[in-house]
């Protein structure tokens, strides 16, 4: 069709006319005045861009990079009045801008971008993915950010409160929204205004307008699709108070984030004004996104056909540049398979084999921290950045689609938390290599089990099973999916220089929403901390971590496996051994006499009472992670129970702990994984 066209237009037009187009074009993409600037596409226009932000040939601004999960900014270069220093009132404001969120997989969203009201321009200090690159995890909420942002949330993360995934939100100081609402726009109706919904990550270019009337200290913010003139009643109007927000000078302008699914941000064009209403965008001026949807507007029928050839033109320009742009899009993409090479401190990203088989001196013997059931683990450090790192390889590893498998990592990239293993990101080849935080003290069984060399005293175990027990209740609760870790134990607890314990391999976990249940066809896990339940219905929830989770305190506590072998071949199971000391009262006694005689009674008899209460053997008697940490920190007294019910309960059900046909080749403490009996 363009082949067609093309020869068309260039009989019709002498070159001349076509520059003399192409430059009255350009000049009029950009011009700006002191309280206002109108950019119909970005080329040539200043603006200042931090991390991935870029301007493409085509004068679209992008925002994001498909490489990296990085942050992006853009800002205006300049700082516009935001408050009446005199009466100290917040002053009014208005913007429009068209944005397009075009996803890596159709109907796959990662996150989100925000517009940016903010004392500099420069905020470095952001952090990509659900805090699109304007907070971190510390000062997001923070009333000295000064920071006002709409969000285009693509995400729901329900420690913010997100009301879903495709939200428009008003945030001050924080990514937890003040007002948000389902991305939607108003259409008049014989009983008012009746709201369509749009979907943010359809690729397709939306316009937005915010409004801010400083006497009225109202705040609008309106959405519609490109072909749709502005809605008659936005679809958020508040009440908010900026006088304190506000400072007398600030700069507008975009943040974004990625994660490891990456959609591409793209502003088409943006206009604002520091006092009245921004101007209108010139739609058919507007650059197209690659590959993007043909603009509604720009194709008008029945205009004279002196109006009608230079929008010819500006078609043909248009589309010359799209073309191009195709190409370099085509030519990104095949780039991307290169894989980049460059430390971030942020979420998952794409290593280069070569890269970390480098960092790892070939994933040499001697960079060897151990093996496990699901691959070995070395020890890096990488180049550039000398930091260093751990590296799990997983050899066989189940080709599963490749979405399944990015969008796991994404998850696993995104949960953040002081207790966790943060993992860094991944190469995906014959083999898969997960890329963590390296843990200078290694794991924690080295510490506890066998003839340490430096056994830990009662303070640091005490701290142990606080830091994991508060990283479990994380996954558990506290995110914004409900992740199950299915393989709680002493050798999957990492520590780091100051002994801050840290959980590990998530190479199990599975995202379980709140709502579904979990349908496994596999038990994993380690034998000693899988529940009684898990061996008959293979199904491993909340209840089950905990089960696994009371054997891990015993294990450190006792400083004894969890399932152990006496000489004769007998099995003893720790927490009868614990409830033999309980009976006779003398529970104190259970303890790893190794820890010293620095402890408090108190602590250690709480630990150990509570393992047992995780231990037992009805899922439904198990205490939540919010209750184990509540009475941990002893703001809530552990529940009276006799220990005669305890062991009553645990002898009633003889085969509990035997979940698997404990044949005599299996040891103590050793992976197994297998089909339910
Ligand atoms: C993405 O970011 C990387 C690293 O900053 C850079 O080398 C690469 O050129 C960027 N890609 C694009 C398409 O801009
Ligand atoms: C994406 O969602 C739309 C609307 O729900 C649906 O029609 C389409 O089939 C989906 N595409 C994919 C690839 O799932
Ligand atoms: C978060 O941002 C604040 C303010 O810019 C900065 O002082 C702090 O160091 C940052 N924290 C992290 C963890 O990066
Ligand atoms: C619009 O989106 C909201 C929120 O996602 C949903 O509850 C509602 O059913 C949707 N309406 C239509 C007509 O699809
Ligand atoms: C807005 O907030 C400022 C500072 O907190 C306060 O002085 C002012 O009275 C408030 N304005 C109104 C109308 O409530």
């Amino acid at each position: 069709m363009l082949q067609k066209l093309i020869p068309l237009f260039l009989v019709i037009i002498t070159k001349g006319v076509l520059l003399a187009v192409v430059s009255t074009a350009l000049a009029t993409a950009a011009s700006s005045t002191n309280s206002s600037f109108i950019f119909n596409g970005f080329q040539d226009a200043n603006i200042r861009l931090n991390g991935a932000a870029k301007i493409e040939p085509g004068g679209i601004l992008r925002l994001t990079n498909t490489t990296t999960n990085d942050v992006g900014h853009a800002f205006y270069p300049k700082p516009f009045p935001f408050l009446n220093s005199s009466s100290g009132e917040a002053l009014s404001f208005s913007t429009s801008f068209v944005f397009a969120i075009v996803p890596q997989f159709q109907n796959l969203s990662s996150h989100g971008l925000a517009f940016t009201i903010s004392p500099s321009p420069d905020i470095s200090a952001g952090f990509p993915d659900q805090y699109f690159g304007l907070f971190n995890m510390t000062h997001n909420g923070n009333p000295k950010n000064r920071i006002v942002a709409v969000e285009l949330d693509t995400i729901q993360n329900k420690e913010f409160y997100d009301i879903n995934n495709n939200h428009v939100g008003i945030d001050v100081n924080s990514v937890i929204s003040l007002s948000s609402a389902p991305a939607s726009y108003a259409v008049r109706s014989s009983t008012g205004p009746l709201f369509h919904n749009l979907s943010l990550i359809s690729g397709k270019p939306m316009r937005i307008w915010v409004e801010h009337d400083g006497k009225n200290m109202q705040f609008n913010v309106t959405i519609a699709p490109l072909d749709v003139v502005k809605p008659y009643v936005p679809l958020l109007s508040s009440i908010v108070n900026l006088s304190s927000v506000f400072l007398d000078q600030m700069f507008v302008g975009f943040c974004s984030s990625t994660g490891a699914i990456y959609g591409m941000h793209y502003i088409l064009g943006w206009s604002f004004s520091s006092n009245g209403n921004a101007e209108d965008l010139d739609l058919s001026n507007i650059p197209q996104i690659p590959g993007g949807v043909v603009q509604e507007n720009s194709r008008k029928p029945n205009k004279p056909l002196s109006i009608v050839l230079p929008i010819g033109i500006t078609l043909l320009v248009l589309s010359t540049v799209a073309g191009v742009l195709i190409v370099l899009v085509r030519r990104r993409k095949n780039f991307s398979e290169v894989m980049q090479d460059r430390d971030t401190v942020y979420g998952p990203r794409r290593f280069l084999y070569r890269t970390l088989y480098r960092a790892t001196g070939g994933f040499s013997n001697k960079n060897l921290l151990g093996s496990g059931g699901f691959g070995k683990v070395y020890k890096g450090q990488l180049q550039k950045s000398k930091k260093e790192i751990a590296v799990k390889r997983i050899s066989e590893y189940s080709r599963q689609g490749m979405k399944e498998f990015i969008s796991e990592i994404s998850t696993i990239g995104r949960l953040r938390h002081r207790n966790l293993v943060q993992l860094l990101g991944y190469s995906q080849g014959r083999d898969l290599l997960l890329v963590y935080d390296y843990m200078p003290k290694g794991s924690l069984d080295k510490y506890i089990f066998g003839r340490p060399q430096e056994p830990l005293n009662w303070p640091q175990r005490f701290k142990i099973i606080k830091d994991i027990a508060s990283g479990l209740l994380y996954l558990h609760e506290e995110w914004e999916q409900t992740v199950i870790h299915r393989d709680i134990k002493a050798s999957n607890v990492l520590l780091d220089a100051e002994f801050n314990a840290k959980l590990g391999d998530f190479g199990l976990a599975r995202q379980l929403d709140r709502e579904s249940n979990a349908h496994t066809t596999r038990v994993i896990g380690t034998l000693g901390y899988l529940a009684p339940e898990l061996s008959i219905s293979g199904k491993a929830t909340t209840n089950t971590d905990v089960f696994a989770f009371g054997a891990f305190m015993l294990e450190v506590t006792c400083g004894k496996r969890p399932v152990q072998f006496r000489t004769s071949g007998v099995q003893m199971v720790l927490v009868d051994w614990v409830l033999e000391y309980w009976m006779k009262g003398e529970l104190i006694e259970a303890r790893d006499k190794r820890m010293g005689g620095d402890f408090a009674a108190v602590e250690v008899e709480l630990v150990l009472r509570l393992g047992c209460l995780c231990s037992l053997p009805e899922a439904a008697s198990r205490p939540s992670m919010s209750q184990v940490v509540q009475y941990l920190e002893r703001n809530l007294p552990l529940p009276e129970i006799s220990v005669c019910n305890l062991s009553a309960l645990n002898s009633s059900t003889p085969n509990h702990r035997l979940v698997v046909d404990v044949s005599s080749t299996i040891s103590d403490g050793v992976p197994i994984s297998g089909p339910p009996s």
